[in-house]
């Protein structure tokens, strides 16, 4: 094939776009705002058939939802055979692995472990542009406080500290140092913005919320990923305020382009243009395009709205020629950026596809990090780690379940690839001592088995029966690991919950196996935190296992028989119900802080206030003691540093990593403030008996906070000071800010 685009020798970016852009027709331009998915796979409602030959035409400029080197070769020639020959891009959701996959993004965010994250991406960019790709549709960085919103699976959890950190190392592991390298993709922040604070948790729903709260809480972690150098925004399906995302001019022109400096390129999410009508703030497509257009939307995923109708909008002179030159440019300089233009083949490697997907190190990391993601929230008497030898029955859906272990979005990921529980059993050579049952289905609720496609993984046998073979599996073992939980499609997009328990006929199963009166310990497998109030009253041991990827069952019988000690922390509060939800750890004080002896303060009659595990909580198979928490000042001016620091002792028998996290609170400031926000953490490693110092420093900057008039506030007064092992255990000092 031509390449008739190839850049001259010399031509700097700039130049050469501009020209190519005075030769372009408007529907050529127009075919460059357009984004298709194959039909390899589809992720949303709607799919257009004509996609290959609009390829050819210069009619669609990008693609979705297409891998592999010998497929999008295929379609990249098509483009070649466009007029122009201006490569395709092509983009896809690699969430959390491509065809190594990681713990889901919820799960890993639960290692505190941003380099261990950073690598993630890296390795997942890695395998995916070996795969065909250029582009990916992450990270997801909606901060979440709603457990019943599906989504919270793909996110970091409820912190905007913690949720920026995690930002800034996935674009770095997907972007690399430079776009040009043919390992690295282009990241795609996404879902711009707000998208994790649904009324209701009810996916898609609207949002509404002060410009406070928005600026102090929700927008941080899309700032640090464009400030990390995110080449792309996608724009989020939610109104905000009254005002879609993707009609929204104040967020994407003013905040995100003006006040952040944003240059990379927006693309909508699935259709969210066309959705425009239905939203209500547009009575037609053609209207629906000018708004999103004028808003500052370059690309629009799968609704064919710009090419449909911008033409006319021209012509009537409601867009301008500049605004859509202007979206081009964007959407050139990122094929540009990667070096398509150069060779639009470059990731077209048959032998890196062959070669660089799930190499040994690849699913090495992966393992590392299933174990780092693994958050222990009970272990009385320390019946965990268990011992190798001893008899016992593994019970429940998620024991020999490979499906569910690689999670939602696991795009090209292979789930026969993934090894289960029981198969890591196998493999530690003891299984002789283990028994099996599945004891449950996943659920019984054929209505939600439909709407997950499981009906493929659903043994068939009766309720009565399957629960007869667990209990007589049961009766001859020592102690009983239940590995129950949800099903991976019961999070994830369209998959919000009202009842965030343990499906009903595992909690069933789990009533008859603890009517042996035997040891009870519980692997929760789920995308999102769960209601456990009654399981933690019954099991010696839970542990919160996600969805943790393809080396699943490794990373859990390693925790389980303690060659790897537990070490991961929460990074979104497990409620004590679902009434409690919205519910997250930086809560503001109110007027009537609780009192448990005072009526008229801030409670429920029916249940406390706390969640049941809160935020930055994890137990270990050792202890760890804090001690002198010291301050460097006791009174700082603005522009001072302040140096905290801490002993942490591992008082117990094993070595093991502990997340030290530091809290603040400004006592006293014009506007409320929250008890406790997170400002600083560290994840350090300490052997059995040994003590290490560490040592934070803090500057007046991290003290301010936004107003709803959004003046960037630092105001003089009292502050508190926290550190400790998770957000509601804690030491305590404070310091004045002059
Ligand atoms: C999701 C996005 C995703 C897109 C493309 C949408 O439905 O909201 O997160 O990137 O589909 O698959």
């Amino acid at each position: 094939m031509s390449m008739a685009q190839k850049p001259a020798k010399n031509v700097s970016k700039d130049v050469f776009i501009s020209e190519l852009i005075s030769k372009m027709t408007l529907e050529e331009k127009l075919g460059q705002l357009t984004l298709y998915t194959s039909d390899m796979s589809v992720t949303g409602p709607v799919m257009r058939d004509t996609y290959k030959q609009d390829i050819a035409t210069g009619k669609c400029g990008n693609i979705f939802n297409a891998y592999t080197p010998e497929y999008t070769r295929k379609l990249q020639d098509l483009a070649m055979q466009s007029r122009l020959k201006i490569p395709l891009l092509f983009g896809y959701d690699v969430i959390h692995g491509h065809k190594t996959i990681f713990p889901i993004p919820l799960g890993e965010s639960c290692s505190w472990d941003t380099l261990m994250m950073e690598e993630s991406a890296r390795i997942a960019a890695k395998e995916a542009s070996a795969d065909g790709l250029h582009w990916t549709y992450s990270p997801m960085v909606d901060i979440s406080r709603d457990a019943r919103w599906g989504r919270v699976s793909e996110g970091a959890g409820e912190d905007p500290t913690l949720g920026a950190a995690i930002a800034r190392a996935k674009v770095k592991g997907y972007q690399g140092s430079s776009l040009k390298s043919k390992e690295t993709v282009l990241s795609c922040v996404k879902h711009f913005a707000l998208y994790g604070a649904p009324l209701s948790g009810r996916d898609y729903n609207t949002v509404d919320m002060s410009m406070s709260q928005m600026f102090n809480v929700y927008l941080p972690t899309y700032k640090a990923a464009v400030d990390a150098g995110a080449g792309s925004v996608m724009s989020s399906f939610n109104d905000i305020n009254g005002v879609p995302a993707t009609a929204n001019r104040w967020l994407m022109n003013d905040l995100l382009r003006k006040q952040w400096g944003f240059k990379g390129f927006i693309v909508t999410d699935y259709t969210s243009i066309n959705e425009l009508v239905l939203h209500g703030v547009a009575a037609n497509e053609y209207e629906a395009g000018v708004l999103a257009l004028k808003a500052g939307i370059d690309m629009d995923m799968q609704g064919s709205v710009y090419y449909s109708f911008l033409t006319k909008a021209l012509e009537k002179g409601e867009v301008k020629i500049e605004e859509i030159n202007d979206a081009v440019t964007r959407i050139l300089a990122a094929k540009w950026d990667l070096g398509l233009f150069e060779n639009p083949y470059l990731y077209c490697d048959v032998k890196r596809a062959k070669s660089e997907i799930m190499t040994p190190a690849h699913l090495q990391t992966s393992e590392e990090i299933a174990k780092a993601s693994v958050v222990l929230l009970k272990n009385k008497d320390n019946i965990l780690p268990l011992k190798a030898g001893s008899k016992i029955a593994f019970i429940g859906p998620h024991v020999k379940n490979q499906r569910d272990l690689i999670g939602n979005w696991s795009g090209a990921g292979d789930y026969t690839k993934a090894l289960s529980l029981w198969d890591a059993l196998v493999q530690t050579g003891n299984a002789s001592n283990y028994s099996y049952a599945m004891g449950a289905n996943v659920t019984e609720d054929t209505t939600l088995i439909k709407k997950m496609y499981i009906q493929e993984f659903i043994d068939k046998r009766s309720k009565e029966v399957l629960l007869q073979e667990a209990i007589a599996v049961a009766k001859n073992a020592e102690i009983i690991v239940l590995a129950l939980g949800e099903s991976q499609g019961m999070s994830g997009e369209a998959s919000s919950r009202t009842d965030i328990r343990i499906p009903e006929n595992q909690r069933a199963l789990m009533a008859e196996i603890l009517k042996l009166g035997k040891p009870v310990v519980l692997m929760v497998s789920s995308g999102r935190p769960l209601d456990l109030s009654w399981e933690d009253t019954h099991a010696q041991a839970i542990l919160a296992n996600w969805f943790l990827g393809t080396r699943s069952g490794k990373a859990l019988t390693d925790i389980l028989f303690g060659n790897t000690n537990p070490s991961g922390k929460l990074t979104m509060c497990f409620p004590r119900n679902v009434g409690q939800v919205p519910i997250f750890y930086a809560e503001k004080s109110t007027g009537r802080p609780f009192d448990e002896n005072i009526k008229y303060t801030t409670k429920y009659l029916d249940v406390a206030n706390t969640p049941l595990y809160p935020f930055g909580y994890g137990l270990s198979y050792t202890n760890y003691a804090y001690s002198n928490l010291t301050l460097s000042n006791n009174q700082l001016k603005t522009g001072d540093k302040l140096k905290v620091s801490i002993s942490v002792q591992n008082t117990g028998k094993m070595a093991g990593y502990e997340i030290v996290q530091l809290y603040v609170q400004d006592i006293v400031g014009s506007n409320t403030r929250p008890a406790k926000e997170l400002k600083r953490f560290a994840k350090i490693y300490l052997n059995p008996g040994e003590t290490k110092t560490i040592q934070f420093e803090l500057h007046t900057d991290d003290l301010k906070y936004y107003n709803e008039q959004l003046e960037h506030l630092l105001e003089p007064g009292m502050f508190k000071i926290f550190v400790g092992r998770n957000s509601a255990d804690l030491l305590e000092a404070g310091f004045e800010l002059k």
